[in-house]
């Protein structure tokens, strides 16, 4: 299997104003100066308020970006909601769904998620796929049967390694400062890489991006980026400094 060149996404969650986005612009300029585009593809997935702007902003650029969230529909009488068209409208290149946050604060199911993956897909965006165990089931030593089930359950049966992306985010290590050591992100990655394979074929298994996310920062980047079939990162937290994001991404250099 070929190498996969890893994606660090910045989950900038329900955080940033206009003046944040000064920090991409760091981001942009020490990425180019240390060529850090050779070792890592680097995406922004911003509140839905700033992604007009840093799309314009930004462009020619080699940073991308993406929604945190899509409905399922693609237009209609959903207030607040916004579509996976909308999002691919203003330049959106992605959309993160089914993360934790919202499966717990929103009540989405695995169901939904996989419907708003559709949606995505329909319109030409790449579906950051959020899957992961809480506290409790890995404590039951139930992590590896949560995973399938959210995989089978979570990611559409026509999904391929070009429309979609898979983040393996352990719910307890998200904003907590928490981290599973480097063998057991190397474990649930690489059977993560195993039923993928199964549920959509060889090609889409070995070629999948699968991130690790939750309480990724420049100091544990190096440990748990490299181990074994982990292809980037999802970052909250760090991703909201540039000098945090750009110590993560550095890790990437030899
Ligand atoms: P964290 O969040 O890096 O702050 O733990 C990760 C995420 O929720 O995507």
């Amino acid at each position: 299997m070929t190498a996969l060149k890893p994606l660090v996404v910045a989950n900038w969650k329900m955080n940033g104003l206009k003046t944040s986005l000064a920090e991409i612009e760091t981001v942009q300029s020490q990425a180019t100066s240390q060529s850090l585009y050779e070792t890592a593809d680097i995406m922004f997935c911003l509140p839905a308020t700033l992604l007009h702007c840093a799309v314009e902003g930004f462009t020619p650029s080699q940073i991308s970006f993406g929604g945190q969230n899509c409905h399922v529909k693609t237009s209609g009488a959903y207030t607040g909601d916004i579509s996976a068209e909308m999002l691919a409208d203003v330049g959106a290149k992605a959309v993160i769904v089914g993360h934790s946050e919202r499966r717990s604060d929103h009540g989405e199911t695995s169901a939904t998620v996989t419907l708003k993956a559709q949606a995505a897909h329909n319109i030409g965006l790449q579906a950051v796929i959020c899957i992961g165990e809480t506290a409790g089931e890995r404590a039951a030593n139930l992590t590896l049967k949560v995973i399938k089930r959210q995989i089978y359950d979570s990611v559409p049966k026509g999904a391929t390694a070009h429309n979609t992306i898979i983040a393996y985010e352990p719910v307890w290590a998200i904003g907590t400062g928490l981290t599973p050591t480097p063998d057991d992100v190397a474990k649930v990655h690489d059977y993560i890489r195993q039923e993928i394979s199964t549920y959509l074929g060889a090609t889409n298994g070995d070629t999948m991006r699968l991130l690790y996310g939750g309480s990724v920062k420049p100091d544990n980047a190096k440990d748990l980026l490299f181990a074994s079939n982990v292809n980037g990162a999802l970052v909250g937290g760090a991703s909201l400094k540039s000098e945090q994001f750009l110590g993560i991404l550095e890790c990437y250099k030899t």
